[in-house]
């Protein structure tokens, strides 16, 4: 990280969130570029941060959005997106979330249960409208990520399971204000190797293949995201391997004439861009190591305690190289699991130095509560 931020940095209160802007510009661009090759449309996962600097950015570079809440869709429609470009996903929608998305005619609900496909229909008949709706199926691809943001398993409680197909091609043929336009899958997040995409695409089109059998083709086809970052190297290593990501399903994915691709990407976009920078507030001896205890905690950042999620810490006070020391990186939080890091090794730490947490662009601020009473850590650019 650029030292000469230190400066601009030190008349702000810690804890913030801060958002490299033009390394997000050169993300979107390459990310854009390499889809533009194939047409492919993709939609920005507005979970994974929804800071209003950032969605601007997001939207001027041609993106759509990919909602999960009505707040969600409410977001991306105030922050200018095109209600044509916004797909609202999850496995929950409230009666509300679900009438906000009809009254401003979305591109498309992606369904993942027969409940859910009925009260859709019930809704949009209350208001004489037609909803688009796309089927997420669960491919039971295995994403070799963690547990907790894996989602394309039978065990997962996401997506339809290929067996309950029948019934649901049964059951839209009653359905009448319900158009059927597409398949949405999405099997995981921070996937960094690209044999699960590989396979995804080998499901997805024998999904289309069955799916033809019992006379149906689809206009669309919607693969999610999940393309993971690289945490170790977030300099060297800033934006992701869009090229070959996007080659991938070129090759493999046998989509037929004039039917479109869409991807939902969050962390790809944003994660290494953002940086949750704190002070140290104290140096604390301990038996086995020392434990540099910052003003930020986990109620600003929760992926180390929830993943167990690595993230990058860098003094920014100190580059004494010939220094270093070893000391557990620590939150004020009430909690043991308050911890952004073991056995880090920093240059000599002391009260007052600024630290960055680094990759914390993507479900950084968006996941943080107010714990203990903590306030809002701020957004800088
Ligand atoms: N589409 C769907 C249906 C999703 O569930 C998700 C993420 C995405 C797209 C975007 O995935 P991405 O490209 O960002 O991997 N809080 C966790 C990640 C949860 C991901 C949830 N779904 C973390 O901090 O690692």
């Amino acid at each position: 990280m650029r030292k000469e931020l230190i400066e601009k940095f030190s008349a702000i209160k810690t804890p913030f969130y801060y958002y490299d802007l033009e390394l997000l510009k050169q993300t979107l661009r390459a990310a854009k570029t390499e889809a533009d090759k194939y047409q492919y449309h993709v939609h920005y996962a507005l979970k994974a941060n929804c800071d209003a600097q950032v969605l601007a950015t997001v939207r001027e570079h041609g993106y759509g959005a990919d909602c999960v809440s009505g707040n969600e869709v409410k977001c991306a429609l105030d922050n200018g997106f095109a209600n044509t470009q916004v797909v609202f996903a999850g496995v929950g929608k409230t009666d509300d979330e679900i009438n906000l998305a009809l009254d401003n005619d979305i591109f498309c609900f992606n369904c993942e249960s027969i409940p859910e496909l009925e009260v859709i229909n019930e809704l949009a008949a209350v208001k004489n409208k037609t909803a688009n709706i796309a089927l997420r199926l669960n491919p039971n691809v295995d994403a070799y990520t963690h547990k907790y943001i894996t989602t394309g398993l039978e065990e997962n409680k996401f997506g339809i399971n290929a067996h309950e197909l029948d019934d649901i091609i049964d059951l839209l043929k009653k359905l009448l204000n319900l158009r059927l336009i597409g398949l949405h899958f999405h099997i995981g997040s921070q996937i960094t190797d690209f044999n699960p995409f590989k396979k995804l695409c080998s499901k997805v089109n024998e999904f289309i293949h069955l799916f033809e059998q019992k006379g149906i083709q689809f206009e669309h086809i919607n693969v999610g995201g999940g393309l993971g970052i690289n945490y170790k190297e977030p300099d060297t290593q800033a934006i992701p391997d869009f090229k070959t990501y996007f080659a991938i399903f070129n090759e493999l994915l046998e989509l037929r004439k004039g039917q479109q691709l869409h991807f939902e990407l969050g962390r790809a976009l944003v994660a290494n861009c953002g940086s949750l920078i704190s002070r140290v507030i104290y140096v604390k001896k301990g038996i086995n190591t020392n434990f540099a205890i910052l003003d930020a905690g986990m109620t600003e950042l929760i992926r180390p305690a929830l993943y167990q999620a690595y993230h990058k810490i860098e003094n920014l006070s100190s580059d004494d190289k010939r220094n270093v020391q070893r000391y557990d990186v620590v939150g004020p939080v009430c909690e043991s699991s308050d911890c952004f890091g073991k056995a880090v090794y920093l240059p000599e730490t002391k009260r007052g130095h600024m630290i960055a947490i680094r990759s914390a662009g993507a479900y950084g601020e968006v996941m943080a509560s107010n714990y203990n009473l903590r306030e809002k850590a701020i957004g800088v650019y």
